[in-house]
């Protein structure tokens, strides 16, 4: 607003602003404070989405409510659970249809600093636009949201929370509110992150881990590598803040059974198959892994990267590349990796667990606290 200089306009301004309030059930809101590590980077938040208190905490309170579903079972956190960095530890989720979706749920931390494509394959734009997908989709929560907005406006507690964050109960709100929950979902105290302010050194074999895990192999120099840096270089946030940067095909389907991908937002040949190279900050507590959930465990997965690798004609040259031994066979591709180069690698994935974003007080469940405190 608009400082005024003169005593005399002082009272118009008022008065002027208190119809204002009136007229736009403007209500006066106060912005949320919180830190993150400098290594993060930038971020970005909606103009027309300010991170307020007041929207966080009803987002919080919207987030845990199985009011959101037809059958009021069904919450966010029914797919997304805090003890497990917001995944559910299922193959792919189940929602009120009972009839598995065709993905595995996704970790929800440090979103500010994700790319602006949400989901697997990147559809959803921004976390407004996705908050409403599970609510009216019919196999996750199958609500209509009209009928939503009217239990909203019938329970007192809902419709004061809507009056502070956003002046009245609307759709709009309700993903408003999700949204900037989630933004405040920050995870930034692992082992790693800790070793990052140097507060700790890491065990020999987590940085025996480290070290592989941000080198891409070169047999000339004999440097051994994992590569995984080369996609997972954001693994710390949400993945790439830039364009498609961090959709890549790690090679986990051959051509016959290639899925959509990426390709399903830009209909280009090119993007088949590519997903989304999620954040591995607590990978340890969100298997089973990738988008279809089909690895139970982190030795799956390195087991995957070291020789499962099929070809395709879109798999990912940086996969294609990397090998600890020069290139003898030409069609099998692997990491060449030793026993213990795969187990240091896992080592120093689990370094990424945050126990304190885990257990958190402020991102868990509402309810049981109003239940606790009578
Ligand atoms: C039935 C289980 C289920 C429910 C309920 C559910 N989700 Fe999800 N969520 C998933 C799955 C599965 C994915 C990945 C889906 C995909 O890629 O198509 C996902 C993805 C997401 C993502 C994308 C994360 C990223 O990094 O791209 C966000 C954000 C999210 N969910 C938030 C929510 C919110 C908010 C709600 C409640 C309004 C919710 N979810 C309800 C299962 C669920
Ligand atoms: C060419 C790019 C690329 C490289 C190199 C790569 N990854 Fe990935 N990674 C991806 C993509 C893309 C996904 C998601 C794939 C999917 O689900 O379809 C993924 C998924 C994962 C997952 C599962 C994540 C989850 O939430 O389910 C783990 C764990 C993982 N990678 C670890 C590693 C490790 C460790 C390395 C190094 C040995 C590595 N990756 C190398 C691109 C890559």
């Amino acid at each position: 607003m608009k400082s005024a200089k003169v005593v005399g306009v002082l009272i118009p301004i008022f008065i002027a602003s208190t119809i204002y309030y009136i007229n736009n059930k403007k209500p006066a809101t106060h912005l949320v404070e919180f830190t993150a590590p400098f290594v993060f980077g930038r971020f970005t938040v909606p103009q027309n989405n300010p991170l307020t208190q007041e929207s966080v905490l009803l987002g919080r309170r919207l987030f845990y409510d199985p009011l959101l579903s037809s059958n009021n079972q069904v919450s966010c956190a029914t797919c997304h659970k805090q003890p497990l960095a917001f995944t559910d530890g299922l193959k792919t989720s189940v929602g009120v249809s009972g009839k598995p979706l065709a993905f595995n749920s996704m970790s929800l931390v440090n979103l500010m600093w994700g790319p602006k494509h949400f989901f697997w394959n990147g559809r959803s734009p921004s976390l407004e636009d996705q908050a409403i997908q599970p609510i009216e989709h019919l196999d996750e929560m199958s609500r209509n949201i009209e009928d939503l907005l009217v239990d909203l406006n019938n329970d007192d507690t809902y419709r004061d929370l809507f009056k502070r964050a956003f002046g009245e109960v609307s759709a709009q709100g309700i993903a408003k509110a999700l949204a900037n929950f989630q933004r405040m979902l920050i995870s930034s105290n692992s082992r790693y992150d800790q070793y990052i302010r140097g507060e700790l050194t890491l065990s020999s074999i987590e940085e025996q881990g480290r070290k592989l895990f941000m080198a891409h192999p070169d047999t000339k120099v004999i440097l051994r590598g994992g590569n995984c840096i080369d996609c997972h270089s954001q693994f710390l946030t949400g993945g790439f803040s830039t364009m498609f940067d961090g959709f890549s095909n790690n090679g986990l389907d051959d051509d016959q059974a290639l899925q959509a991908g990426l390709f399903t937002l830009t209909n280009n040949e090119a993007h088949r198959g590519l997903f989304k190279a999620p954040t591995l900050r607590n990978i340890a507590v969100t298997a089973p892994y990738m988008h279809d959930g089909r690895f139970t465990t982190l030795e799956d997965v390195l087991a995957h990267y070291n020789g499962g690798i099929k070809r395709s004609k879109t798999l990912s040259p940086l996969i294609i590349e990397a090998d600890n031994i020069p290139k003898t066979q030409k069609n099998h591709i692997s990491l060449n990796l030793n026993d213990d180069e795969i187990i240091a690698i896992i080592a120093f994935l689990h370094t990424l667990t945050d126990k304190e974003f885990l257990t958190n007080p402020a991102f868990s469940n509402p309810f049981t606290e109003e239940n606790n405190n009578g």
